[in-house]
């Protein structure tokens, strides 16, 4: 699948009234496309399949907004398309968001839902950046999608505060390999 096959997938997908997690995955497409391009003197790296896979990442949401589910149904989406790659970013991208009780059902394995390539942690990195069709720092990000769960699914609320660490592991991990963070390389 190319990039215009995904967002014409995408297009497909109906969109609930006051619902935006179409541009949602575009947008993260974009930035981490970005951040691949400020990657690709460094490693060997390609930024079209960056992009893509951020705009795959959150595609099960066309199945359910659930923040665990979501992961799974997009995998499974991009499984029955025979798109391995792409299958995957869509269960990890929240690296490590899963329910162990879910595990067997799905037939996958925790390690499954763990972000492991650079690529990987680029969408990772993208997805907690983007905010309602722009880029902000992770902080307020993270504020706003705290504020949208913790009536909804106050046990979801471990984990996103885990992502303060991952970003910052990640963050570093991008800063050794080509001398600016994330914030530097998107001007934020
Ligand atoms: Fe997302």
């Amino acid at each position: 699948m190319n990039y215009a096959e995904a967002l014409k997938l995408l297009r497909s997908f109906p969109i609930e009234k006051g619902h935006d997690w179409d541009r949602h995955c575009i947008q993260v497409g974009e930035i981490a496309y970005r951040l691949a391009l400020a990657l690709k003197d460094f490693i060997p790296i390609d930024p079209e399949k960056v992009r893509l896979m951020g705009l795959v990442h959150d595609f099960g949401r066309s199945v359910t907004q659930c923040p665990f589910a979501h992961s799974y149904e997009g995998y499974k989406l991009m499984k029955a398309l025979g798109e391995d790659e792409l299958a995957r970013i869509c269960a990890c991208h929240s690296n490590g968001t899963y329910r162990p009780e879910d595990i067997e059902a799905y037939g996958l394995k925790p390690e499954d839902f763990f972000v492991r390539t650079i690529e990987e942690k680029l969408v990772f990195i993208a997805d907690n950046l983007e905010d309602h069709g722009s880029v902000v720092r992770q902080d307020k990000r993270l504020a706003d999608v705290i504020s949208r769960y913790e009536k909804k699914n106050p046990e979801f609320l471990p984990i996103l505060q885990s992502k303060f660490r991952e970003f910052q592991a990640f963050d570093d991990e991008i800063r050794a390999l080509c001398h600016k963070g994330v914030y530097e390389i998107l001007g934020i």
